[in-house]
């Protein structure tokens, strides 16, 4: 049980506008995705409420979508069925993955939104990223987008409330985060979600959820990748930046 279960209800009130299009989600990684070969297997190991795999199978690939909440992977697969599109959708937590599928399966398996830092510590995140690995055929990639840890631990524990009613299917919602940062980098971190949808009449209907997370350097990150056989060719670190992509390919 990841957590999740209970935001997967009002997720789109957590997503970007861009990342709502199934359409426009996929073509925000056009450059990784040109290098694909046409009908590609991928698969999107933290799928969510499934825009991107939806996406990625309007584009002709062979799609898989799993998520470690079983919430979110139903959403994944009510977003296919309502565009039409044919993914595959598994509950499976990462270290689940290899007894789903079979080593050297995918073209390109994708980890984004801000996903991995929920991996249990260095180990948890060592076997979350061996799984993926291994289900990549040689020469497939990784596409890792994550927060840059460094800047939202330099900020420490706080609450962040949007300065702006977030609308999603005509209801207005306050979305609140609230950071919880623990001393040292290792340890179990925080960030407590809330939905807090606002009707006409003034009624207000909140949904939140405690998350954990355990967060890691990007030189970490690299390290990590290089001990589960994975190079990385591309990566848009940068410490001042909210966030980054890495893809990494399978030797
Ligand atoms: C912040 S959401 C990102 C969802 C989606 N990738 C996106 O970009 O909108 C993190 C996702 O990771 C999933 N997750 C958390 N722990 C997981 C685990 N151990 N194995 C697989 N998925 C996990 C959650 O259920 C959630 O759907």
């Amino acid at each position: 049980m990841s957590g999740y279960d209970t935001l997967a209800e009002v997720y789109e009130w957590l997503i970007s506008d861009a990342k709502l299009s199934p359409a426009e989600f996929a073509a925000s990684f056009a450059d990784v995705l040109s290098l694909l070969p046409p009908n590609a297997h991928v698969l999107d190991c933290s799928c969510g409420t499934g825009q991107l795999a939806v996406g990625l199978a309007g584009l002709g690939m062979q799609v898989v979508a799993t998520d470690a909440s079983e919430a979110m992977v139903r959403r994944t697969a009510e977003l296919s069925e309502e565009f039409g599109a044919s993914v595959r959708t598994v509950r499976a937590d990462w270290q689940e993955l290899p007894d789903h599928f079979d080593d050297d399966t995918f073209d390109m398996v994708f980890c984004v939104g801000n996903s991995l830092h929920h991996a249990v510590g260095a180990s948890g995140r060592f076997a979350a990223l061996e799984s993926m690995s291994r289900l990549l055929r040689r020469g497939g990639r990784l596409v890792l987008a994550s927060r840059t840890w460094e800047l939202v631990r330099a900020r420490g524990s706080r609450l962040d409330i949007s300065d702006r009613l977030v609308r999603r299917n005509g209801r207005d919602a306050v979305v609140v985060y609230r950071w919880e940062i623990a001393p040292h980098w290792e340890e179990e971190h925080h960030i407590e979600i809330a939905v807090a949808q606002v009707d006409a009449a003034g009624s207000v209907l909140v949904r939140s959820e405690l998350l954990s997370c355990w967060p890691y350097r990007y030189d970490e990150l690299e390290v990590e990748l290089h001990r589960v056989g994975l190079r990385t060719e591309m990566s848009t670190f940068n410490p001042e930046a909210e966030n980054y992509t890495v893809v990494a390919s399978r030797g």
